[in-house]
């Protein structure tokens, strides 16, 4: 079964029993300055699994895209991947443990419907009780009442994590049992789905955690049971209406149950290496599949409005292609190649990301810029840092491989491995944010992985300002304007925007005008929730070519939608009337601090309320 098959499937699957399919929201996320990507596919549904009102109903499924760079070290090597998707199901305070464990079980072994796994060869763990949570009985007993009705083995594996033949269900703590994204937001135990990759081998025996590491259990579902807010303060808040939250890698799924023992061996990756293999003189497999990981997280990135820069995505996207370019020399692929494995990514992908067709030219041109641009240093790079690399890197030679070679301090420490020396990573960190704009307290948040504060006052101003800004500009530049992407802390809003050229002082002073206009008109915000076709009529702005559900919110500034001064497909969260943007003594200006170029034919606006 390739990999379309799966996530068709899984949709069906889930459609049929009530969900409504909602499509991936964009890797950024709009409004959560604290992570740079979505890391899971639960984390653009954070303001829903705390209670807000979804307007597609209670019962989701997706397949969300997901991007995860912690281990870039780790790429190459049979599991990790820095892009991913994530399929899943979700009840916001909907139906809770039992459907999902049944529907799971279901799903994984139904030859009609599902992926017709053998279900003698999945085995589950439950959350056992720690840190004042209750051990998970409940989950217990339907995975036994589920396994039993299949005529399966029931045993529960005791405090020692045994397996035993008879062994099927193995209760853990919260390190590997209890899911959070980052240190705060919606929370719970869990029950993961393993798969035996070597039944042939008898009874699965030895201590649960060995059998894993050996990869003879391979874990393909996680299905979260979110019953708790972590807060700042670190306690735990009982959710008004429990949730389910599920996550299945789309990639180790399609590998395991093809049988192949690592996703690069799936027909997710396989054309893209194969036309990897074209270009190359040499066999190195490892470096084959780093190219192919980061091209084709680059080729998502790019999609959703990422550029190559050397701060926040912009950096994690340099970082990854400038990688990618020195893999693709030790595989001996020609200068310019790499625009031409982007080709092959968006034609394996374009089928489900229509973005991607329909920006197949602007994603392989900022592959192939961001390719030369980094070409003219490197060669000169690499034998200055042969030259310092005869001690410990010191901080000062890492910043001056960064600025003057653009070696991402990441590449420096990969190199500086490569020959068993170290490398000043502090000192480094400390010359380079003496240098950005960024605070350090602005940088320390945003690699802490932790879930934005989507109910910040500041955040929710900049978004429905945003909101004007992206109105305002079609009033002064004209409907060629179209939003490429958007950012927003608590201190600022950006906003990038196609257009050809520079704004004049005076296209941006009237845009300036415009929106301190409406908010001292103290228009309210309003919001409606319209089946898709419908939404379409109303004009409201949105992307073209990214996929929306079948039930669409519009957020609209003005009285009502006909009238409205500015209409978006929009989740939210937003004010309830422009003055608010006027800040609390209502004296706050709308001020643009910065317009600027950020490639080719995309500007870029920072803004502030101040
Ligand atoms: N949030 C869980 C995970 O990412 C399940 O989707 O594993």
């Amino acid at each position: 079964m390739n990999s379309s098959e799966i996530r068709t499937k899984f949709l069906e699957f889930f459609r049929k029993r009530g969900h409504a399919v909602i499509p991936s929201a964009p890797l950024v996320p709009e409004n959560d300055p604290t992570v740079l990507f979505n890391t899971a596919g639960m984390q653009p549904l954070v303001p829903y699994l705390l209670g807000k009102e979804h307007p597609a109903g209670k019962r989701l499924v997706d397949v969300q895209k997901c991007v995860r760079t912690g281990d870039i070290d780790d790429i190459g090597d049979n599991r990790h991947l820095s892009f991913f998707e994530m399929l899943g199901n979700w009840s916001l305070g909907d139906y809770f443990k039992k459907e999902a464990i049944n529907w799971s079980y279901e799903f994984l072994t139904s030859k009609e419907e599902g992926l017709g796994l053998d279900p003698n060869r999945l085995y589950v763990t439950v959350f056992k009780g720690e840190e004042g949570i209750p051990r998970d009985t409940d989950a217990i007993a339907i995975w036994q009442d589920v396994f039993k009705k299949n005529g399966l083995s029931i045993d529960v594996a005791g405090e020692d994590e045994v397996m035993k033949p008879g062994v099927r269900i193995i209760p853990l703590g919260t390190k590997d049992n209890f899911w959070i994204a980052g240190t705060t937001g919606p929370c719970g135990g869990d029950t993961e789905i393993f798969y035996d990759t070597k039944p042939e081998l008898g009874p699965v025996t030895g201590k649960f955690v060995d059998v894993v590491d050996s990869f003879r259990l391979i874990e393909i579902w996680n299905n979260v049971f979110m019953e708790f807010n972590k807060t700042a303060e670190g306690t735990y808040e009982k959710l008004a209406k429990p949730n389910v939250d599920t996550g299945m890698g789309l990639e180790r799924t399609t590998a395991v149950i093809n049988g192949k023992d690592h996703v690069f061996a799936t027909d997710l990756f396989l054309p893209i290496l194969n036309k990897i293999s074209e270009f190359s003189t040499s066999d190195n497999d490892k470096a084959k599949r780093v190219v192919a990981d980061h091209i084709r997280a680059a080729v998502f990135m790019i999609g959703d409005g990422v550029v190559p820069l050397n701060t926040d995505q912009g950096y994690v996207l340099r970082r990854l292609l400038r990688r990618a370019v020195r893999y693709a020399d030790m595989l001996g692929m020609k200068h310019g190649s790499l625009f031409w494995i982007a080709e092959t990514v968006i034609d394996k992908y374009s089928d489900f990301y229509t973005n991607l067709s329909t920006d197949r030219e602007r994603i392989k041109q900022e592959i192939d810029k961001e390719e030369h641009k980094f070409r003219q240093t490197l060669k000169v790079g690499l034998k200055e840092f042969e030259k310092c690399a005869t001690q410990d890197i010191s901080a000062a030679n890492a910043f001056s491989l960064f600025s003057s070679y653009g070696f991402p301090i990441d590449m420096t420490i990969e190199l500086a491995k490569e020959k068993g020396i170290k490398v000043d990573v502090d000192g480094f960190k400390k010359e380079f944010e003496k240098h950005q704009e960024l605070s350090r307290k602005g940088a320390e948040q945003k690699f802490k992985g932790g879930l934005a504060d989507a109910g910040d006052p500041m955040i929710i101003r900049y978004h429905t300002a945003t909101h004007l800004l992206h109105q305002a500009l079609h009033d002064v530049l004209g409907e060629g304007v179209g939003q490429k992407g958007s950012n927003i802390t608590t201190e600022r809003l950006r906003f990038d925007f196609s257009y050809g050229s520079k704004m004049t002082d005076e296209q941006k002073k009237k845009v300036e005008d415009i929106i301190n206009e409406k908010i001292a008109q103290k228009l309210p915000m309003n919001q409606v929730n319209l089946p898709r076709e419908e939404a379409e009529k109303t004009g409201a702005r949105h992307f073209f070519g990214e996929k929306y559900g079948d039930q669409i919110s519009i957020y609209f500034v003005g009285n009502d939608l006909a009238s409205a001064y500015s209409k978006e497909f929009c989740g939210g969260p937003h004010v309830k009337n422009t003055s608010e943007l006027a800040g609390p003594e209502g004296k706050w200006k709308f001020k643009i601090l910065k317009e600027e170029a950020v490639s080719q034919g995309v500007r870029r606006i920072k803004a502030v309320l101040e």
